[in-house]
C-alpha cells in the first residue's frame, strides 16, 4: 500500500510547489488539498490560521494516510510550522527554509528582498530564516495584500495586476536588492509582471524547486521514498468549488489536473 505524499495551501498558490515535487519525484503519489472555500490566508489573524492548518494536516494523516507532509503555504507555515511538527506523527517540511536557503545561494551583492502575504511578512520568519543561513545578507521585505486575490480569480496580466505590482515592489525595487525571494507560493503565477517591474538585473526566485529536493532528501533518508519504477498517482481536493479548482488548476498546473474533489474540515 503506497502512502502519498500531503500537501496544502489555501487555494492555487500551492500547485507551484506540487508542479516542483511531482516533476522530480515522478513515482511518489500525491494529495494536494486546496482552501479556496476560506482563502485568503494572509490577512487573517495567525489564531485562525493555525486551526486551519492543524484541521488540514490532521485530515491528510487520518483520511489519506500520508507519509509526510509539505507546507506549501508560506503565511500558515510562517504562524503554525512548530505546532504542526510538535504534533502530527509524521515529518512536516515548510517552504520558508528552502526558500531562503534559495535566496541566499542566488544573491551576489547581498541585498535581497522578499514578498509576502502581510501575515507572513509580519510573522518575521523570512528574517529569521535568511539570518540562519547568512546573517550577513540584508533582506528588505514587503507585503502585497492583493496579488492573491488575482491569481485565486485566474487574472495573471493585465493593467490591473501591473498596477498593483508598481506600487506594492516600490520598496524593494528601490532597495537595490539584486535578487527577489516570491514568498507566497502564488507569486510565481505572477512572475513575468513581477519579473517586468523588478527589472533584468534581479532575479526572482522561488521556493518550489529547492522544497522539492528537500522533500527528495527527507524521503530518502527516512526509507519512505517509493521505487522509480512506478508511476505517481495525484489527487486534488478544494474547500470551495471543486469544478473552478479543476478548471483553473488545469490551466495553472497543467494537463495532470483535470479532476478536483470536496474536502471539508
Ligand atoms: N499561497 C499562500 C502563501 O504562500 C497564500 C496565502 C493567502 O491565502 O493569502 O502565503
Amino acid at each position: 500500500m503506497v502512502q502519498p505524499i500531503g500537501m496544502f495551501d489555501s487555494g492555487f498558490g500551492g500547485l507551484t510547489v506540487a508542479r516542483a515535487v511531482i516533476d522530480l519525484l515522478p513515482a511518489e503519489d500525491l494529495v494536494y488539498i486546496g482552501d479556496t472555500g476560506r482563502y485568503p490566508y494572509g490577512n487573517k489573524p495567525a489564531t485562525e490560521v493555525q486551526r486551519y492548518a492543524h484541521e488540514i494536516a490532521t485530515s491528510l494523516v487520518n483520511d489519506f494516510d500520508v507519509k509526510l507532509i509539505v507546507v506549501a503555504c508560506n503565511t500558515a507555515a510562517s504562524v503554525a510550522l512548530d505546532q504542526l511538527k510538535a504534533t502530527l506523527p509524521v515529518p512536516v517540511v515548510s517552504v520558508i527554509e528552502p526558500g531562503a536557503r534559495a535566496l541566499v545561494q542566488a544573491t551576489r551583492n547581498r541585498r535581497a528582498g522578499v514578498i509576502g502575504t502581510v501575515g507572513t511578512i509580519d510573522s518575521g520568519a523570512y528574517d529569521k530564516a535568511v539570518a540562519e543561513v547568512d546573517p550577513a545578507v540584508g533582506l528588505v521585505s514587503a507585503a502585497c495584500p492583493g496579488l492573491v486575490e488575482f491569481v485565486e480569480r485566474g487574472q495573471t496580466t493585465g493593467t490591473e495586476v501591473r498596477v498593483l505590482t508598481e506600487r506594492l515592489l516600490a520598496p524593494v525595487s528601490s532597495a537595490g536588492v539584486d535578487t527577489l525571494l516570491l514568498g507566497c507560493t502564488h507569486y510565481p503565477y505572477l512572475a513575468r509582471v513581477i519579473g517586468d517591474v523588478m527589472g533584468p538585473d534581479v532575479v526572482l526566485v522561488s521556493s518550489a524547486d529547492e522544497t522539492a529536493f528537500a522533500v527528495r532528501a527527507l524521503l530518502a533518508k527516512s526509507g519512505l521514498a517509493e521505487s522509480s519504477d512506478r508511476v505517481g498517482e495525484h489527487r486534488f481536493y478544494s474547500s470551495g468549488d471543486p469544478a473552478w479548482f479543476a478548471h483553473l488548476g488545469s490551466r495553472l498546473f497543467g494537463p495532470e489536473l483535470t479532476d478536483a474533489q470536496s474536502w471539508s474540515a
